[in-house]
């Protein structure tokens, strides 16, 4: 698909954390041209960088080093508030501890976000959003009282609520059991054949990775496989 946009641009991108000798080098030159409507697995041992990168690529940490472009915006060339709009309206994200406001109910954490950026009816929304992943019966508690997977799959509803058009998770089914997880991972790949979104997942699970158009694998902070260049 030649002419199909360039949604994920990376160019040698490389992130250290710390100075001296805390200095932990964490990504390597990263290069990756990602296409809208793509669905890209990360695999990789833990510790590879998988997180970093998704973190850098969704403009939640800044890269020490090479150029981000995604969904048109040029990540150095924007402010805090700029890059916080970006990822608001058109990034969708599942983080691998799932952030949650923990004074916010279910409904509240996936409404609230829907609100700051305008839509209508966010509560509805929020609700709706909520009976697709299964938790139409726990809108009304607060994280704390959520178990681990519940709470991600409310994480999920929140990242996906605002339609956008570049979704990342990471690990999405890392809490799950197998069905809700499978079912988890359907709402993702449904929203992408529906909105044209492209979808950015961290997995372990080889099943899941299968599923994907492309398998993307890491080691030491370096791609070291593409099945896309590949074939
Ligand atoms: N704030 C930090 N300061 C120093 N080192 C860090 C920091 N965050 C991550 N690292 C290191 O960076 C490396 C990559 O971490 P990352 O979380 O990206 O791995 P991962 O591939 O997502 O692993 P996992 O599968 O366990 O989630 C690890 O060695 C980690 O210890
Ligand atoms: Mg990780």
């Amino acid at each position: 698909m030649p002419d199909t946009p360039i949604v994920v641009r990376a160019r040698n991108v490389t992130l250290s954390l710390g100075d001296g000798e805390a200095r932990v080098d964490i990504l390597h030159g990263i290069d990756l041209d990602i296409q809208q409507g793509e669905s890209v697995a990360l695999l990789g041992p833990s510790g590879s960088g998988k997180s970093s990168l998704m973190a850098i690529l969704s403009g939640l940490e800044q890269a020490s080093g090479g150029t981000v472009e995604v969904a048109g915006a040029d990540f150095r060339s924007l402010d805090e508030d700029a890059l916080a709009i970006v990822r608001r309206d058109r990034l969708g994200i599942v983080l691998q501890s799932f952030h949650l406001l923990p004074t916010m109910t279910a409904q509240e954490n996936v409404a609230v976000p829907l609100e700051l950026s305008g839509a209508d009816d966010p509560f509805g929304t929020a609700a709706a959003e909520l009976s697709a992943v299964g938790l139409g019966h726990r809108m009304a508690h607060y994280p704390s009282q959520l178990s681990g997977g519940e709470q991600q799959r409310v994480a999920i509803a929140r990242a996906v609520a605002p339609r956008p058009s570049i979704i990342f998770a990471d690990e999405p089914t890392g809490n799950l059991d197998r069905a809700t997880g499978g079912g988890i991972v359907d709402l993702l790949f449904e929203r992408r054949a529906s909105a044209g979104a492209t979808l950015i997942i961290i997995t372990h699970d080889e099943t899941l990775a299968e599923r994907c158009d492309r398998v993307l694998e890491m080691q030491d902070g370096r791609i070291v496989s593409d099945s896309a260049a590949a074939s």
